[in-house]
């Protein structure tokens, strides 16, 4: 492994710069290739075969350019395809899964769990088998929540566009019931400080983004890059200039740094 290859990151979308966002913190020498298959999103409503071809195709595109890892910062084609990438590629394959096993883990009480995702990602078998894995206790419940996918690809965080979209999705949910929810899809992140305004502040929101990112660094080992560091952005195959996506990344900055 050549340690000053590129590490390629993969999402349907603009979803996946969440975790890109957390290896810039943990690897910041790193150089980087995001590819955004935002032409073709949301994957989440198309059939598994579907989302396997063009998630291969987009794979296929970032491995060509010279890679010596590859991050699916995108839990709907990582249960669509990881097993097919692993085959075909050299380099690690790093996948995503909704973050389950540390929410029931955590979770002494008996209050249940609750996993955001889309719905493709909660149709698969590899989140149902996840799922009768671990929850040992029953407490798992999903929702899914396809549509903050497309406000995030159209930029939309406008919270009187999405907090009625919410309150609507979660109509039916009694939220006392749950300690932990998951985050399970990439693009939700964006919207997790428009959720604490819905969920009860005692509700704790995970994601698996950092945990991704630990597991990049575990694999890389000693094969750091010394720097310089940078982001080469692709969106469906095409160069795309870095001001599209760095002002999603702008976004996750905490508040304080803001101003
Ligand atoms: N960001 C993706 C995920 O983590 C998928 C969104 C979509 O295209 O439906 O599942």
């Amino acid at each position: 492994m050549k340690k000053d290859l590129p590490i390629g990151f993969f999402d349907s979308g603009i979803g996946g710069l969440t975790v890109l966002y957390e290896a810039l913190r943990m690897l910041p020498h790193e150089r980087y290739i995001y590819y955004a298959d935002s032409d073709r999103a949301p994957y989440g409503t198309r059939p598994k075969d579907e989302v396997r071809t063009l998630a291969l195709h987009a794979t296929d595109f970032i491995v060509d350019q010279g890679v010596k890892a590859l991050v699916i910062a995108c839990n709907t084609a990582t249960s669509a395809a990881i097993g097919d990438m692993r085959q075909r590629y050299k380099v690690p394959v790093i996948g995503m899964e909704p973050a389950v096993k540390p929410a029931v883990t955590h979770t002494g009480d008996p209050k249940r769990v609750l996993v955001f995702a889309t719905e493709l990602t909660l149709k698969e078998a590899k989140f149902r088998e996840l799922v009768a894995r671990v929850d040992t206790r029953k407490q798992v419940d999903f929702l899914p929540l396809q549509e903050l996918v497309l406000f995030a690809e159209r930029f939309e965080f406008d919270e009187q566009v999405i907090l009625p979209y919410l309150k609507m999705k979660l109509q039916a949910v009694n939220l006392n019931e749950y300690s932990t929810i998951v985050l399970g899809c990439t693009h939700f992140i964006y919207f997790k400080k428009i959720m604490e305004q819905v969920i009860p502040p005692d509700v704790r929101i995970i994601d698996g983004n950092r945990g991704t990112v630990l597991n990049l660094k575990n694999r890389l080992g000693e094969c750091l890059n010394e720097g310089p560091g940078g982001i080469t952005y692709f969106l469906s195959d095409q160069p795309k200039p870095a001001a599209y996506f760095e002002k999603y990344l702008r976004l996750l900055e905490p508040a304080s740094a803001k101003t």
